[in-house]
């Protein structure tokens, strides 16, 4: 995958997360969030979450982006997905997201599932684009804000 205005003679790649990618996530993580998830949830997920599966988006030997999922008999439920910011809008979202569902295709899953604060139309968009559809809200679903959650459900069968 080629990316634009990132060097051309290199490539961004993307591989399993790593315990060894955890500092690196978290840069992200407190880059893209406001209620940013902890190195030990990080940690306890990569470690102890037989569901869980996580990405990361790799330039330069970095850690760029990273997405991730969890399968749950037939469903796949997005845990997180975030690109650092300087490396936004360049299609690695839409990448790592794509990487989710073709993994969930590959064990079997047909449908997916995510929460997205309303006042997240950048993320909505994404996965509009990619198939999700809002189906309902959690009322103050965001314990920070107390902002609503939109849930999103994809039918995985002519997306991926
Ligand atoms: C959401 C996020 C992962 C998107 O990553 P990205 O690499 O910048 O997005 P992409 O370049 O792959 O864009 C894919 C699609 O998302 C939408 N999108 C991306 N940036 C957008 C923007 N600034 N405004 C509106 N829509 C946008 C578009 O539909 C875009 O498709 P298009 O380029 O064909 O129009 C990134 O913005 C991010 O990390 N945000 C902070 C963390 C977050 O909110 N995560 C989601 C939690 S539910």
């Amino acid at each position: 995958m080629s990316v634009g205005e990132l060097h051309e003679e290199e490539r961004v790649t993307l591989r399993r997360m790593m315990l060894s990618d955890v500092e690196q996530v978290l840069e992200v993580e407190h880059r893209s969030f406001t209620a940013p998830w902890s190195r030990q949830a990080f940690l306890t997920e990569l470690a102890d979450n037989h569901l869980a599966r996580y990405i990361v988006a790799e330039y330069q030997g970095r850690v760029i982006g990273y997405a991730g999922v969890w399968l749950i008999v037939d469903e796949g439920h997005v845990t997180n997905i975030a690109v650092h910011p300087d490396f936004r809008g360049r299609h690695l979202g839409e990448t790592l997201l794509r990487a989710l569902m073709a993994e969930c295709v590959g064990q079997g899953i047909r449908r997916m599932t995510l929460e997205v604060r309303v006042s997240n139309t950048v993320a909505q968009n994404l996965y509009r684009k990619l198939g999700f559809v809002g189906v309902g809200t959690r009322k103050g679903y965001y314990t920070d804000n107390n902002e609503d959650a939109l849930i999103m459900w994809a039918d995985l069968g002519a997306n991926v």
